[in-house]
C-alpha cells in the first residue's frame, strides 16, 4: 500500500474512534442527566428465597421464578443427573446439528402443557417474539398492538415491515376502532401480553377473541408471565378464562416460572412447520443447550403433578392483597389475579430512593424507569413467588406502605 493511502486510512481509523468515544460519551451523559443510568447489580449469591448484594442478603422480590421451580427438588434431582451425560452446548443452530432429543421432548411437554398439536422451541422468548412476527408479517401486512406490549414485541413489530395501529391497554373497543382501519383483504395480526410484564395487568381475552374472530384477525398472545401462573392447573390464560384452542398462536417463554431459558410458539403442525422455514432467529442462532431443555421439561412436569407451588403462590397473593388493603388505599383487588404488583411513583430519581429504603430493610425489588415504562411512570415492580414466607410478605406489605404515606405526606 501506498505510503498516502495507509495515512488515509490511519486518519479514518482515528476519525471513527473519536467519534465512538463521543458517541458513548454523550449516551453515558444522556442516561445521567435523565435519572436513567443503568448498572448491572453484582449479585453474589441467589437462593429460592434471596439474593445477596453488595455484601447484604436481602427477600427476592424482583424474580420471575413465581413457583420457585428453579429450586424445587424435583427439577434439581432432574437436571443434576442428566448433567453427568449431556454436553454443555448445542454447538450449532438448531438446523445444522444442534438438534437433541431433549429439545424434542421438551417440545412435546409444552405441546401438552398448551393443549396444541405441536410446538417450537427459540432460544430466548425475545428470539421467539423476533422470529415469529418476522416470519408472519411484511410490508402491507397490519398488525396491531396493545400499546403496553413487551419491548420484544414492539422490536419484532418495526423490524417486519407491516403497518402498526396501537390499541388502547386492554381496551377492546380501541382494538375494534383500529380493526375497523384494516382493508378487508390484508393480513391482520393482533398481538398481546395475556399478563403484562409491568403491572401485572390480564388482558380482557374472551372480548380479544370475539371481535378477532368477527375481523377474521391472527391473535398471537404473549404468555411469558401467564405460563405457570394462570388458570386452574398453571396452563395461561386459555385455561383460566375457559377458551381452550381459542388462540391461533401461543408464545411463551421458559425463564420465568418453568425455570430455565428459551421461548416457545405452540400451535399447529403447519405454524411451526413454517417457523421452522422463516423464522431467522431460529434458524441463524445456536440452539437451546439440552441441559435446558431438561430443566424446563422438568418444571413443566413438576407443574402439572405437582399443585402446591401455584397454591402457596395464590395464597402469597392474597396475603400481600390484604395486607395492602389494610394499611393503603391502592386498590389490588383485580378480577384475576397474578404475581405482579405495580407500585406507582411517576419520578424517575424518586423511585431509586424508593429502592434504595426498600433495600435498607431487606428487600429487593425492581425499579421500572423509562423505557421500560413511559417518561414520569416510574414504578416499583414486585413480584411474588411460592417460595416467599407470610412473614416476609407482611413485612414488605408494611415498608411499602411507610413509603406510600411518606409520598403523600410531601406531596
Ligand atoms: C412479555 C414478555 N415477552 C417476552 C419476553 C422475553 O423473554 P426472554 O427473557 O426469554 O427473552 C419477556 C421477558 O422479560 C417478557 O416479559
Amino acid at each position: 500500500m501506498r505510503d498516502s493511502n495507509k495515512k488515509f486510512f490511519r486518519y479514518l481509523r482515528t476519525a471513527a474512534l473519536k467519534s465512538l468515544s463521543q458517541r458513548i460519551t454523550s449516551l453515558i451523559a444522556e442516561a445521567k442527566n435523565l435519572g436513567l443510568l443503568r448498572h448491572i447489580p453484582q449479585v453474589e449469591k441467589r437462593d429460592a428465597e434471596t439474593v445477596k448484594i453488595a455484601g447484604r442478603t436481602l427477600f427476592n422480590f424482583a424474580s420471575n421464578d413465581y413457583l420457585g421451580l428453579s429450586h424445587h427438588p424435583a427439577v434439581l434431582e432432574t437436571v443434576a443427573k442428566a448433567a453427568k451425560e449431556l454436553p454443555t452446548s448445542s454447538s450449532s443452530s438448531r438446523l445444522i446439528c444442534g438438534d437433541s432429543e431433549q429439545l424434542r421432548q421438551l417440545e412435546t411437554d409444552i405441546a401438552e402443557l398448551k393443549q396444541r398439536e405441536s410446538s417450537l422451541v427459540f432460544p430466548s422468548g425475545y428470539h421467539t417474539n423476533i422470529g415469529t412476527i418476522c416470519a408472519l408479517c411484511r410490508k402491507g401486512d397490519f398488525i396491531l398492538s396493545d400499546n403496553d406490549n413487551h419491548a420484544s414485541l414492539i422490536d419484532a413489530i418495526r423490524l417486519s415491515g407491516a403497518t402498526v395501529l396501537i390499541f388502547k391497554h386492554n381496551d377492546p373497543e380501541s382494538l375494534e376502532a383500529n380493526l375497523k382501519k384494516v382493508p378487508d383483504e390484508a393480513f391482520c395480526l393482533v398481538v398481546t401480553e395475556s399478563v403484562f410484564s409491568t403491572d401485572g395487568s390480564v388482558a380482557p381475552l374472551p372480548k380479544i377473541i370475539e371481535i378477532c374472530e368477527r375481523y377474521g384477525a391472527t391473535l398471537m398472545l404473549d404468555e411469558a408471565h401467564a405460563t405457570g401462573t394462570l388458570g386452574e392447573t398453571g396452563r395461561g390464560t386459555e385455561e383460566q378464562f375457559n377458551l381452550k384452542g381459542r388462540c391461533h398462536i401461543l408464545m411463551g417463554t421458559l425463564g420465568k416460572a418453568l425455570a430455565s431459558l428459551g421461548g416457545f410458539i405452540a400451535g399447529s403442525p403447519e405454524l411451526t412447520s413454517a417457523l421452522t422455514n422463516r423464522a431467522r432467529s431460529l434458524i441463524y442462532s445456536t440452539a437451546l443447550p439440552p441441559l435446558s431443555a431438561v430443566a424446563a421439561s422438568a418444571a413443566i412436569r413438576t407443574l402439572l403433578k405437582d399443585p402446591a407451588p401455584l397454591e402457596k403462590l395464590r395464597k402469597n397473593i392474597q396475603l400481600f392483597v390484604n395486607e395492602m388493603k389494610k394499611r393503603t388505599d391502592l386498590d389490588f383487588s383485580r378480577k384475576v389475579q397474578t404475581p405482579i404488583f405495580p407500585i406507582r411513583i411517576g419520578d424517575e430519581r424518586e423511585v431509586i430512593v424508593a429502592r434504595a429504603k426498600l433495600i435498607e430493610k431487606g428487600f429487593y425489588t425492581a425499579a421500572l424507569r423509562y423505557p421500560t415504562v413511559p417518561k414520569g411512570a416510574a414504578m416499583l415492580r414486585i413480584s411474588l413467588s411460592a417460595v416467599h414466607s407470610e412473614e416476609s410478605v407482611t413485612s414488605l406489605a408494611a415498608h411499602i406502605s411507610e413509603i406510600i404515606s411518606e409520598k403523600n405526606r410531601l406531596s
